[in-house]
């Protein structure tokens, strides 16, 4: 694979669909239902127009942000991503090194191919952990404590998926694991966890010992609630589009939940981004920091680390460039007058 091909991450899904097997890609590039807020989360980022800045001085551009204690060198991290040895033999050790590489922080999801253990011990870079909630309250806590033990700095409970969207391109693929990738962490399909409520956030809270974020908020209530039930951050998402069709793009949602929340605690946001413009929109729009998921499954599926490194490398230079282009040195001074109205 020539790296220097791929000048952006659209570049880069091209290139992965060439590499991918069907299964593997279709698993990766669908959403759900007739994927109207898959395609949405892409259309509603392009629709929105900046409003630049000129004669400030750009000269010095800062994209620091400090969450939860941790300063990060730019607001961009790697989102939880389910099965990369689908992606990529080296699966989750090169997206951690490719993490590290760039100095990203990399989510894990709880739908890790690799051991936590192995995940941790290649890492340069903090790690977060992405937990489903499980039927076998025992077995996530022993879960919670375990990524606590592998250094895990926050935990991300995803609270959008109850039950699993409907997935009919993966359907047509016949997506099903090969057998020699496992779950080391989530033995047996999680199929439903229907019975998680605003309960079992504060029976998490009771004993973990890293930050809180709820991963999957949407709703301005959910949004106050979140607040209400003492977590440390939440994550605006709509797991890429992959769960419940013809919600809103997370972009749209975002202002409204920022507002609920009003900077009581930290929001980020995922879903469709891929510029370096979305990430200054993102922003100026509320979120402390983006995730971005599908493009590093694609780096990592064309690439392995390098891959993973390249996509982050990508939007980081292409944020930098926004920022200066639109006047504004910081990320504290992205805010809605960078937004054309
Ligand atoms: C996901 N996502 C996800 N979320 C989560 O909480 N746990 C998981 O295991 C997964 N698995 C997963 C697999 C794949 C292949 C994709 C594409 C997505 C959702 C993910 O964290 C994130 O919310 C979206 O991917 C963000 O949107 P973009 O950047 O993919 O447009």
């Amino acid at each position: 694979v020539d790296l220097s091909e791929l000048i952006n991450l659209f570049d880069v899904e091209k290139m992965a669909e060439r590499t991918m097997s069907k299964m593997a890609y279709e698993y990766v590039a669908s959403g759900a239902g007739d994927e109207w807020t898959l395609r949405w989360n892409r259309e509603a980022l392009d629709a929105i127009k900046l409003n630049p800045t000129v004669l400030t001085d750009v000269s010095k551009l800062d994209t620091r942000v400090t969450l939860f204690g941790y300063e990060l060198p730019y607001p961009i991290l790697i989102a939880p991503t389910a099965y990369h040895k689908l992606m990529h033999p080296e699966g989750e050790l090169a997206t951690a090194r490719g993490a590290g590489a760039a100095s990203a922080v990399y989510v894990v999801s709880s739908f890790t191919t690799t051991p936590l253990s192995e995940i941790a011990e290649v890492a340069t870079q903090p790690l977060w952990f992405q937990l489903y909630v499980r039927d076998d309250r025992e077995l996530t806590k022993e879960l919670v404590q375990e990524a606590e033990a592998h250094g895990c700095r926050a935990l991300c409970i995803t609270v959008d998926t109850v039950v699993t969207g409907i997935r009919n391109r993966e359907q047509r693929a016949n997506f099903t694991l090969p057998n020699n990738v496992l779950t080391p962490h989530m033995p047996g399909a999680l199929r439903e966890q229907k019975p998680l409520t605003w309960k079992d956030i504060e029976w998490l809270q009771s004993f973990a010992r890293t930050p809180v974020l709820l991963k999957g908020i949407l709703n301005p209530a959910d949004a106050e609630k979140a607040v209400q039930s003492g977590v440390s951050g939440i994550i605006v998402s709509n797991h890429g589009g992959r769960n419940l069709d013809t919600v809103p793009a997370t972009i749209e949602a975002l202002p409204r939940i920022a507002e609920a929340i009003d900077r009581r605690i930290p929001v980020l946001m995922d879903g469709g981004i891929r510029r370096g413009t979305d990430v200054v929109k993102a922003i100026s729009l509320g979120a402390s920091a983006v995730l971005v998921g599908k493009p590093v499954c694609f780096g990592l599926a064309c690439a392995g680390a390098e891959g993973v490194t390249k996509v982050l490398e990508i939007l980081r230079t292409e944020l930098e460039l926004a920022m200066a282009l639109t006047g504004k040195a910081n990320l504290a001074s992205l805010d809605h007058s960078v937004i054309w109205r």
